[in-house]
């Protein structure tokens, strides 16, 4: 073995994994769901993947769920929608079309529906705090009836020019706690003297605070951060933000095959979080591969 080889095996002494993994209550609720669905109907169609995990979505094709990229490609009798929510001019249309809908959307997301239909119905123009792009973001909009926007940037309302005289303020569920209170406060400071009311409604789901806070405590103590889960996935991209943030090197990984042993040259304390929508599956073949590495480590010592 060369010198170069040694220097690159791992000095891994301790590896720990969050207390909270695998996959949150409304992903464990979404999947009861459909399986029921699919126990009842045989082939149902999901509007969109029900979770955001490939290999999920994988194994419940094989029982008969399809997954379709818009409502009007729904070609069945039976339309399901995904644990983050539809607008609710899809229901509309697909009941219109004498479609049976099943609705897996988290109760999570149904409160941040809630309360910008509500928002939205008092007279408040909604501002969601989320990436305008992620389809739980378009749904809670287009709850509000589409009197408001979606952004993750304070300035860009700041430069609206008839901005409305009262906003209704809330987050897509996954995002940082930090990050929403921050963009509030910018809110305030930036438009203040230009509205007559703002009214903040805290949507922000708690499985995924406390995952965040967990995470952001283990990654202060190790020296190496894995966060297993979809790159598509937003809460696990909020996971491996945070981790960063503290300084700690930290590798998103889809599955235990994409690490690399050259990481952890000299790392000794290793820490694992993973996404809402991961397998207990798989975030063993994590552990066992960095158990893996740390054992080759300690026989090349
Ligand atoms: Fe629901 Fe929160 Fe999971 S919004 S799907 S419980 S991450």
């Amino acid at each position: 073995m060369t010198a170069d080889a040694i220097m690159k095996r791992s000095r891994i002494v301790l590896i720990e994994k969050a207390k909270e993994t695998g996959f949150c209550f409304g992903v464990k609720r979404a999947l009861k769901i459909l399986e029921e669905a699919v126990d009842k109907y045989g082939e149902v169609e999901t509007l969109g993947p029900v979770v955001h995990n490939e290999r999920v979505v994988d194994s419940l094709g094989r029982l008969g769920v399809k997954v379709v990229e818009s409502s009007h490609q729904v070609a069945g009798r039976i339309a399901v929608i995904p644990s983050h929510g539809m607008p609710p001019q899809v229901s509309h249309e697909l009941k219109a079309r004498g479609l049976t809908i099943i609705d897996t959307t988290c109760p999570n997301v149904q409160r941040a529906q809630k309360a910008a239909k509500e928002l939205s119905e008092a007279g408040f123009w909604v501002i969601v705090f989320g990436d305008p792009h992620h389809p739980e973001v378009k749904g809670i909009l287009g709850w509000a009836a589409g009197k408001g926007v979606a952004t993750l940037d304070s300035e860009a309302i700041s430069k609206l020019s008839d901005l409305p005289h009262r906003l209704g303020l809330l987050s897509q569920t996954t995002r940082n706690p930090s990050q929403f209170a921050r963009f509030t406060n910018d809110v305030i400071n930036l438009l203040l003297p230009r509205i007559g009311e703002l009214r903040v409604v805290n949507t922000i789901c708690n499985v995924t605070e406390k995952r965040q806070t967990e995470a952001m405590e283990l990654a202060e103590k190790a020296d190496l951060m894995i966060v297993v889960g979809g790159r598509n996935s937003a809460n696990t991209r909020c996971l491996a933000e945070v981790c960063s943030s503290t300084g700690t090197e930290t590798h998103h990984v889809e599955s235990a095959a994409e690490i690399q042993e050259e990481w952890f040259g000299n790392k000794t304390f290793v820490g694992v979080t993973t996404g809402t929508s991961i397998p207990d599956r798989l975030t063993q073949e994590v552990m066992l591969r960095l158990d893996q590495i740390r054992k080759r480590g300690l026989d090349a010592t």
